[in-house]
């Protein structure tokens, strides 16, 4: 099957790729677990708010009411944005960050954030913290109270500790039980070895075995499944569980805000992507990638892939685009399309990426995208708040639903036999 370009940024050419390809059709990893979202979707994904005004990742709903009446109040832009994410930080529920968050290979949570405050042009980052929950909170300390702009590992915690915040292990039970299931029927296939960018990264090969591809991870998805109860894993967990061991997920909370004094500030906050390498930090810390603001031009902020997020410095691509002009539709859009070059446009591959940018411009405009629709039931959606909190779907490059990485054949020596 082959993809000229024109083809791949043809959103309605690839409606049914993603769903189409190697058979498969699971939607990526739902970061949340069992409890149900809001469901009602309003708006189009982009449009003109009104200041005060919050735009945040749809996992940013439960303390988005907080943000706004923040801005009503008068409080700080980033403080805002930061209570956003520190309400999920809390939140042993919410295993995308801060306590609860999904653990590296070795079963310890590590922690990534960074902020930017418009008004001072002061920015602040922490990367790879092991026992303080409020990462948000420690990287704006990083801001506020040093002359460096990033912290990791041991010394952001001793940092952390100095100040006053509390050393706490972040590792639920829940998480802990995941952790396990992860280890007894995975840990062979981790995040060592060639990554989906390598250009000597094969996908598996179609054919030549007595099984489909969706059958082989229907067997493995039962057999994960088995086990979970096995470890008494709570029913209600135990898909959320297997999904996440199939499929590591790499949830993530972005907020950008803007007050009525056009003040602007963003914030992104995450326990990165499960079971990864110790040390590994994606894009979340990354002042440029994960977040980024420009008091003149706007924020925007990123939840997805890391690693290809990166590549491309999306959120200050963005800023810089609406800085040239670009609405923050055009501006999103432009760098999701970097990402598709950086793949030479091979659709096989860019079906396993997932990418989504929150964009604020100055004067109040706004946009969410993403590099896939998500399937028509359940689109990509995100948060906004600018006295009507709601969730709008975002405006997708392509049509179709992101697959979970990895491909499972990539497992196939470890997969049926175990147990
Ligand atoms: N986007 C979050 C991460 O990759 O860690």
């Amino acid at each position: 099957m082959a993809f000229t370009r024109r083809d791949f940024l043809t959103s309605a050419a690839l409606s049914t790729l993603a769903v189409g390809l190697n058979g498969q059709s699971t939607p990526s990893t739902d970061i949340h677990g069992p409890a149900p979202g809001p469901q009602a979707t309003k708006g189009t994904g982009s449009g003109q708010g009104k200041p005060p005004i919050l735009v945040s990742s749809a996992n940013g709903w439960n303390g988005i009411d907080k943000g706004y009446q923040m801005l009503r109040d008068g409080k700080d832009t980033l403080d805002a944005a930061i209570a956003v994410g520190k309400t999920q930080e809390d939140d042993p529920n919410d295993m995308s960050v801060g306590l609860g968050g999904l653990p590296n290979e070795e079963g310890v949570v590590e922690l990534d954030s960074c902020c930017m405050h418009g008004p001072t042009r002061m920015a602040g980052s922490v990367g790879g913290v092991r026992n303080i929950k409020n990462v948000a909170l420690l990287a704006q300390a990083v801001m506020q109270h040093t002359g460096h702009v990033m912290l990791v590992g041991e010394g952001a915690e001793k940092f952390g500790y100095a100040l006053g915040f509390p050393k706490e292990n972040l590792l639920t039970e829940r998480a802990h039980q995941i952790w396990l299931l992860w280890k007894e029927s995975m840990s062979a296939e981790d995040w060592w070895g060639m990554g989906l960018d390598d250009p000597r990264y094969k996908l598996p090969e179609e054919g030549g075995s007595e099984r489909s591809a969706a059958e082989t991870r229907e067997i493995e998805r039962q057999r994960i499944l088995e086990l979970a109860e096995r470890l008494h894993i709570e029913p209600e967990w135990r898909e959320f569980a297997v999904n996440a061991v199939m499929y590591p997920p790499h949830g993530t909370i972005h907020c950008s805000v803007l007050n009525d004094k056009n003040e602007m500030s963003g914030m992104t906050t995450t326990s990165g992507l499960a079971w990864k390498i110790p040390g590994r930090c994606g894009d979340s810390p990354i002042i440029g990638a994960g977040n980024y603001c420009d008091q003149d031009v706007g924020s925007a902020g990123a939840t997805g892939s890391g690693e290809e997020n990166i590549r491309i410095a999306g959120a200050h691509t963005i800023v810089e685009n609406m800085r040239k002009g670009m609405s923050p539709h055009e501006a999103g859009f432009d760098a999701l399309k970097r990402i598709v070059r950086n793949f030479n446009n091979d659709s096989a591959k860019l079906q396993y990426v997932d990418m989504k940018y929150y964009i604020l411009r100055k004067d109040g405009a706004y946009a969410g995208v993403t590099l896939w629709s998500g399937p028509a039931d359940r689109p990509a959606r995100f948060c906004v708040h600018d006295g009507t909190k709601r969730l709008e779907p975002m405006i997708a490059l392509n049509q179709g639903q992101a697959l979970d990485y990895p491909p499972n054949s990539r497992r196939r020596s470890r997969g049926a036999g175990r147990s």
